[in-house]
């Protein structure tokens, strides 16, 4: 999603502003562009596609100017071409935006019938011709700005420079996130603290409806009323380093690596395991301990990989805690006008704690009164910084926009909250959690036993690839797995997938089935293994062919001539959803590789959804 940087400085920052927004290229972008002022003149280089794109532009057509504005932009209204690319400008003022201004249309027929002549089909430049009336109606550049942003309705961040000031940018959030850094005689502005890492740590997050006035001195914060507030100035944790791809060819296949070791870091956060228990991390003062044992429902909300895992945990502690969960997607969740149980407990999962619906469904049981908790990526996001109680993932930075790390940790969080759950109500006791806490710390283990399956899956997946159509298939906690095997597949191949429950196809997907139609069915040997080998068989019966990713066990036992096999090693039930997590993953990333799709960043997707 579109990402935005600013510099009030003391240097030419063109290049300062582009070595930025490479920092927030794993967002997801289609287009970039910098803006700067130099003796009064606001100048602008845009180019569709990648920032290299935008670097060679300014190679040959250089930007002076020790004060600026960049953007890289994931295309909401128009097309990702260089005319609607940001910044946009009107007389004396350049604007770049991430977000949706909803009441566009009307601002935009306003504007024109006031003369102002539009050269994009964004919602942006109305912010860029609004200022710019401000100010020939007699309004300061700062004031303009204020009288714009409280005219916006809709999700936004945004930056505001202005020809007739070389010291000041104006930036206002309600929605998407926003940081500014404090250096020494330079300021800073952007999407999050990462990109301003190589600058400075020091970092002041905007709140919602909050606009800032930034000078190369410091910076003021105030309400749409005017009014001074104070935010609190944070060290940031965001690593000063360009996070590199090391020896792997794309990030996502060395986030696949990582995971036997990210893995280990989480689970280590939340089970103390010399003394064989849970033991969830010690809360900081201002966070709030749940008490499980008091909970009558949880509600889980989250999008696309995030949900799974929030899905996947759903079997979790109602199994091993009797505590009913609800799931939901938050697009869906935030609108449905919910009753929520007075002694609920809300969980929100994210990576990157912004992504827009995920906060709006938080902002909703906040005002039902809830218990707010978070499992967080990005330990400073809003998510976090808005929860009561927040469970950090350990995954360190996750720079594909295709999740699977930070997956993998969301399990271990919520693998462990589940049996800390079971424990705090009665349903598990002393030397259960003892063996459950064991099986866990196998995790890392298994993770690296079956990374070594990565050749036979690369060879499976060239026979996925250029298919039309790929159905996956579990039950259980295999069934919200084979959901995120068909999200990994189409989002990095572009094939269409889809999950069923195993014991749901004959009421009605089973009429798709032909030979042409490969069916991944994910079934390790369990309890309910004999059910899938039967709906395995009415899809061999109907000439589909079978990929089965199961244990030697179950191998042997399904019977199943013709079928390809991915054998995992046997391993406890609890840890089946993390450890399969990684062949789903491999067989994605090979397809994707052998197709030749952009893996890092797949057409049409952001990393961080930070708008409806
Ligand atoms: O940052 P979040 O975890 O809130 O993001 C949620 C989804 O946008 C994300 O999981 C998305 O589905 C991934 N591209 C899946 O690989």
């Amino acid at each position: 999603m579109c990402g935005i940087v600013g510099i009030v400085g003391t240097r030419p920052v063109a290049p300062l502003i582009v070595d930025a927004l490479k920092r927030l290229e794993y967002r997801g972008y289609d287009s970039a562009g910098v803006a700067t002022l130099s003796e009064g003149n606001l100048d602008r280089r845009r180019a569709e596609g990648k920032l290299v794109n935008l670097e060679n532009r300014l190679e040959f057509d250089p930007l002076a100017g020790n004060i600026g504005i960049g953007h890289t932009r994931w295309a909401t209204h128009g097309a990702p071409v260089e005319v609607n690319a940001h910044p946009h400008f009107s007389t004396k003022v350049a604007v770049v935006h991430n977000g949706i201004v909803e009441n566009f249309r009307e601002l935009r027929t306003e504007l024109q019938a006031d003369g102002f002549t539009f050269s994009s089909q964004t919602d942006t430049e109305v912010i860029a011709h609004l200022v710019a009336k401000g100010m020939k109606d007699g309004l300061s550049p700062e004031k303009a700005a204020q009288s714009a942003i409280s005219r916006l309705t809709g999700a936004f961040a945004l930056a505001i420079m202005f020809g007739t000031d070389s010291n000041l940018i104006v930036a206002g959030r309600n929605g998407p996130p926003l940081a500014i850094g404090h250096g020494a005689g330079e300021m800073y502005l952007g999407s999050d603290a990462v990109a301003l890492a190589p600058f400075t740590n020091r970092i002041t997050y905007l709140e919602d409806g909050d606009w800032a006035v930034i000078r190369r001195d410091g910076m003021q914060i105030f309400d749409l009323d005017g009014n001074t507030v104070e935010r609190a100035q944070q060290t940031s944790v965001g690593s000063a380093l360009m996070v590199d791809k090391g020896n792997h060819r794309h990030f996502m296949i060395k986030e696949i690596y990582e995971q036997p070791e990210v893995i280990g870091h989480t689970l280590a956060h939340y089970v103390d395991f010399n003394e064989q228990k849970v033991a969830l991390h010690e809360m900081s003062e201002t966070e709030q301990p749940i008490d499980f044992a008091s909970l009558d429902r949880l509600n889980i909300t989250a999008c696309g990989t995030a949900y799974l895992a929030g899905y996947t945990s759903k079997y979790w502690f109602e199994r091993l805690a009797r505590l009913p969960v609800d799931i939901d997607v938050a697009s869906e969740f935030r609108y449905r006008e919910v009753p929520m149980s007075k002694s609920g407990l809300s969980l929100f999962i994210s990576q990157s704690g912004e992504t827009a619906d995920t906060l709006a469904g938080l902002k909703y049981c906040e005002a039902e009164g809830q218990h707010l908790a978070a499992i967080v990526n990005v330990r400073e996001s809003t998510i976090a910084r808005s929860s009561h109680s927040v469970f950090p993932t350990l995954a360190g930075p996750e720079i594909g926009v295709a999740s699977t790390k930070a997956f993998t940790c969301q399990l271990s969080v919520l693998a462990s909250l589940a049996v800390a759950a079971g424990v705090q109500r009665g349903h598990i006791d002393r030397e259960r959690e003892t063996k459950l806490v064991a099986e866990l710390s196998e995790a890392p283990r298994y993770a690296n036993e079956v990374l070594k399956l990565e050749e036979e899956i690369r060879q499976l997946a060239h026979s996925l690839a250029n298919k039309q159509h790929i159905l996956y298939l579990g039950r259980d906690t295999n069934y919200p797995l084979a959901m995120e095997g068909a999200l990994k597949l189409k989002e990095l191949s572009y094939i269409h997938a889809e999950a069923y429950a195993a014991g749901e196809l004959k009421h009605g997907p089973i009429a798709l089935i032909d030979e042409e139609m490969p069916v991944v069915v994910i079934a390790p040997h369990d309890r309910i293994f004999e059910k899938t080998v039967s709906n395995m068989q009415e899809v061999a019966a109907r000439g589909g062919k079978i990929i089965l990713i199961t244990d030697p066990r179950g191998a042997e036992e399904a019977g199943m001539d013709g079928a390809e096999l991915i054998v995992m090693p046997s391993m406890p039930e609890i840890i089946t959803p993390i450890i399969y997590s990684l062949p789903i993953q491999m067989l994605a990333y090979h397809t994707a590789v052998h197709m030749g799709t952009d893996v890092d960043q797949p057409r049409n997707l952001a990393k961080s959804v930070t708008v409806e």
